[in-house]
């Protein structure tokens, strides 16, 4: 039994946390690799894991039988045992969980939790695997790896792509934010071998440097990537891919990876459009930024240009519309009724409900425009075209689909939305937008 330490709701998971963690210290502040680590930072990227993991099981890609699962990094192993009680009862019973930590205390701690709280349906098998991830993840084959460190991921890619079975996920998260998004540009070309402009776009680049270099080392082990859900939440980013067995990658590497450059000129424009990276449109005004293709000659001195980095897509249309709120209300909360270890209120449940909430807004809509590469920041859209006050991106959204085009809100950290609307027509719904003169 776990006697000390607070009891804690995180979804619908109960976990008691480790007597070292009390309310003033819940976060990340604490990397004492003792200490069992808790940041309730992190829920929204569990909840969405939770849901992820549910829509790729119904969408049929792991197949119907065992699906063998690691948490690679799991500290308090909340995420495992959030799965295994979250997922509908028939997944859970197919769910072969193993969370691994170099601590051993977290595994202690997280597997005590396990018996104190088990899924509420009886189902699922949780495993401990003490040890270093890079060698540990080898002990056998995974349909779904999923590795969240403190900072860069890379030291553990190469042997989690090695340790996936024929159809599998990765999930991975980063949190050195400063060397993806270019302000540590030694840091971003040491570990991503890419450069960042700093502009409000780098956030995305960074993002999709990440993708670029996952894609690159899962073509090594003869893999192809699908990303479906990439995500920034605050201080992480976190991208979850398809990764598929297969000898006929190398073209499909090379179509999806190439270069950002901002302010571009004409000639780089027209070898976009050329190369299909954006939609036709006439040269008369120029956008805010283009993706050029990995074969166009770039001068790496030049400071508009990021990359390499993926210019592919980085959603999967489908899995992104299974994140409705029916389906994260069912999944990942729980009522007061069967809340007795909590002194929670009515409102205290009604808040956590909002949260879950929180951390999936905009996915189901932006599932739309998965496969649409313009990202456009409604604040820089404004001040480029020499425009007074920024619009709103959802005027934008409706005069974009009112003249035909796909538009829809992104999950980004600033106001934005993606569409496949050529650039004269997003300058035109600008104009739309402005008050007569
Ligand atoms: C950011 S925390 C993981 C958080 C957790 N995934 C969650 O959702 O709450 C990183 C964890 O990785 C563990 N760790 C660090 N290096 C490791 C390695 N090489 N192999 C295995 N675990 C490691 C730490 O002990 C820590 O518990």
């Amino acid at each position: 039994m776990l006697s000390e330490g607070l009891v804690h709701l995180e979804g619908a998971t109960f976990l008691r946390l480790a007597d070292n963690i009390t309310n003033d210290s819940l976060g990340p502040s604490s990397k004492d690799f003792q200490k069992v680590f808790y940041n309730p930072a992190m829920a929204g990227s569990r909840t969405r894991s939770v849901i992820l993991m549910k829509n790729i099981i119904d969408s049929g890609f792991l197949g119907d039988s065992e699906i063998y699962a690691i948490d690679g990094l799991a500290a308090s192993g909340l995420r495992a045992r959030r799965w295994l009680n979250e997922l509908p009862e028939e997944y859970s019973k197919r769910m072969r969980v193993t969370i691994c930590d170099l601590n051993e205390n977290s595994l202690n701690w997280a597997m005590k939790n396990h018996e104190q709280f088990p899924p509420s349906h009886g189902e699922g098998i949780l495993t401990p695997r003490q040890g270093d991830l890079r060698t540990a993840v080898l002990d056998q084959g995974w349909h779904w790896v999923d590795v969240d460190p403190f900072g860069s991921p890379m030291p553990f890619l190469d042997t989690a792509i090695q340790s996936l079975a024929r159809r599998a996920v990765l999930e991975i998260s980063a949190t050195d934010t400063a060397a993806l998004t270019g302000s540590s540009r030694t840091a971003l070309m040491r570990r991503y071998g890419a450069r960042v402009k700093t502009d409000g776009l780098a956030h995305d680049s960074g993002m999709r440097v990440l993708l670029a270099c996952i894609a690159r080392n899962a073509a090594s082990h003869d893999r192809s990537i699908q990303p479906i859900l990439s995500i920034w939440d605050s201080h992480h980013l976190r991208v979850s891919v398809k990764v598929t067995k297969s000898i006929k990658v190398s073209n499909e590497l090379e179509e999806n990876l190439g270069w950002r450059v901002a302010s571009p000129k004409v000639e780089e424009v027209q070898a976009s459009i050329d190369a299909k990276l954006m939609p036709p449109s006439s040269l008369e005004s120029l956008p805010m930024h283009c993706f050029l293709p990995l074969s166009y000659p770039i001068n790496r001195k030049d400071n508009r240009v990021s990359g390499p980095l993926w210019v592919g897509q980085i959603g999967n249309e489908s899995i992104m519309a299974g994140f409705t709120e029916e389906i994260a209300m069912s999944l990942c909360t729980t009522s007061l009724d069967e809340d007795k270890l909590l002194s929670w209120t009515e409102r205290d449940f009604e808040l956590e409900k909002r949260r879950i909430l929180r951390s999936i807004r905009y996915i189901q809509q932006e599932a739309e425009v998965a496969d649409c590469r313009c990202l456009i920041l409604t604040d820089d859209l404004a001040s480029w075209q020499n425009q007074g006050s920024p619009p709103s991106p959802n005027k934008m959204i409706e005069l974009i689909q009112n003249k035909g085009f796909k538009a829809a809100r992104s999950h980004y950290s600033k106001p934005s939305f993606r569409t496949n609307a050529p650039w004269d027509i997003i300058v035109e719904c600008l104009n739309e937008t402005q008050p007569p003169m």
